[in-house]
This record gives structure tokens, sequence and C-alpha cells, in this order.
């Protein structure tokens, strides 16, 4: 059998299983089971594929069958132009996660600041501000010991092991240090509303990283009190939010004495990010 007879037989099976972008990810499991490109394999379609590579291949695609997101089939997920390994302890990072990075970058380019990343999961928004924020430092918390040891392999791979520290933590244990910035994209979705995600996301993605409690906020709100303790004078809140949240959260932030200086909206117009700074 040849690459494009492979691909076409994987990306039946996966349209037969309702999933939408079925010719894409036949392509990227054949990338991923020969070990090649997938430019590479698409520009040499006549290729002959052995058997071994062939029940690879089928292996992959039958994962892929049950609704196994390809980032954790692949072991990892690009964010901010780098690849960051993930697996099913860690949430798959999203692209508008990077707009908010992207936001934060704008602001802080070139100053040496100190961020907390609360529910720092595989690490990506931490590890990609420190990136580009070079003089500064980070800490990253979470209380996923196996997202930690992820979030940690991701700093060696970028090469930030000496500007970010990682540490199993829940944020209403931190007591003793000041921050000039805190970020979080903590679990925001309504604990009724879980059953209800697509089944990519609610039987693959940690429920720890996606469970917000009955009104979605209870992290939320326990971050933002915990904030205003924790950050300094003039300090900022960067928080990721779920659509539909924003007149909430905003009422929370305004009544724990934060400012609302950005929001910022997804790719589909909703406000997803807000960025506060606390005033007293
Ligand atoms: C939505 S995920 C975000 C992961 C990563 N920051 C990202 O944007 O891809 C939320 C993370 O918060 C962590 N988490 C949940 N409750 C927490 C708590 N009380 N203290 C610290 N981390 C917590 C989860 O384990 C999960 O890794």
């Amino acid at each position: 059998m040849n690459c494009l007879q492979l691909i076409n037989i994987g990306s039946e099976t996966l349209k037969n299983k309702n999933i939408k972008s079925h010719h894409l990810d036949s392509e990227i499991l054949l990338s991923k089971a020969l070990g090649k490109k997938r430019e590479k394999i698409i520009t040499n379609l006549n290729q002959f594929i052995r058997s071994s590579e062939i029940k690879k291949f089928n292996n992959l695609v039958k994962r892929r069958s049950l609704k196994e997101p390809i980032a954790y089939i692949l072991k990892e997920k690009e964010f901010w132009s780098k690849s960051f390994e993930v697996n099913k302890n860690t949430l798959i990072p999203r692209p508008e996660t990077e707009l908010l990075v992207e936001k934060i970058v704008n602001i802080y380019r070139g100053k040496p600041i100190n961020i907390l990343d609360i529910g720092t999961g595989s690490g990506c928004i931490l590890i990609s501000l420190i990136s580009e924020l070079k003089k500064s430092r980070g800490i990253g918390i979470d209380i996923a010991k196996k997202a930690l040891f992820i979030a940690k392999k991701n700093s060696i791979k970028h090469n930030f092991r000496n500007n970010i520290k990682f540490y199993k933590r829940c944020f209403s244990n931190l007591y003793h240090q000041k921050f000039d910035l805190i970020v979080s994209n903590p679990p925001y979705i309504r604990s009724n509303e879980i059953n209800k995600l697509e089944e990519d996301i609610r039987l693959f993605e940690p429920k720890i990283a996606l469970n917000g409690g009955k009104d979605g906020l209870d992290v939320i709100k326990k971050v933002i009190y915990k904030s205003q303790e924790i950050l300094k004078i003039n300090g900022v809140l960067a928080l990721e939010i779920g659509s539909g949240q924003l007149k909430e959260v905003s009422k929370i932030l305004k009544s724990n004495s934060f400012k609302i200086e950005h929001k910022i909206r997804d790719y589909k117009e909703n406000v997803r990010s807000l960025i506060s700074r606390l005033v007293r």
C-alpha cells in the first residue's frame, strides 16, 4: 500500500466516526507513524509503506477514532510557536490563551517583573512569557503533580529552567511572596456543563483543569481574592475566563479593588481574558 491509499483509508475511518478534521488528522497520524514531516509525505504520495508501519498507523487511527485528541496522540502541541509536551494530565494549550500571552508581552516588554502562573498545567503560558520577557522571573504552581512534571520538562526543553520554578501548591497556600503579575487560566466550566462538552475534551482532558464548580466561577473567585493579597501595589491580574462570564467576573474584580484595563476577545469575538490592575 502507498501513502495516498493509507491516508484515504484512515480519513474514511475517522469520517465515519464524525471527526470533522478526518483528512488532516489521517495525514498527521501517518506522519507520526512514519516519523516523517507531513509535507514530505504529501509531496510523495506514491511512497510504498511497510506492513510494520501500516500497523502503527492503524493503531493511531484507532486511538483517534475513540476521540483521543491529536495532541495527546502526538504528545505535543504548538503554542506561541514552540512545541510543548502534553499528556492526559495537562490541558491542551488553546489558541485563545496565546492572545492573552501576546497582550502581556506587549505590556511588559523589556521590563523585569516577577510572575506567578496559577494552574500552570503544561507551563505553556509562563514559559512563553519568559521567552519574551527575558529579564523576568516566574513561578508556576499547580495542584496536579503529574502536570508539573510535564511543565518542568517543557522549561528544560526550552532552556528556561533558571528563570522559572514550579511548585506543587494550591494558590490558597501562598503567603510570603508578592508578584508584579499574576496570570491564570483557571478551570471555569460549570460542573453540569462538563457532560455536554465534546468527547475529545470530556473523555480525555483532566477534569481538574476544567471543573469550575456549580457556577463555573469557584476557582476564578478564589484566584481574585488571593491575588489581592499577593500582588504588589499596582500589580496586575491577567485572567482567562469562559465565554459568557464577562459580566459576573467584572463585578467580582471591581468589588475586590481591581480596575479592568484590557478586555481580550477570542477569534469568535467573545471576551475571553481580562487584564486588571489592583488599585488601592
Ligand atoms: C485550564 S487548566 C490551564 C493549564 C495551562 N495554564 C493552560 O493554559 O494550558 C487549569 C489548571 O489549574 C490547575 N488547578 C486547578 N485547581 C487548582 C488550584 N486550587 N491551585 C493550583 N492549580 C489548580 C489544574 O490542575 C490545571 O492544570
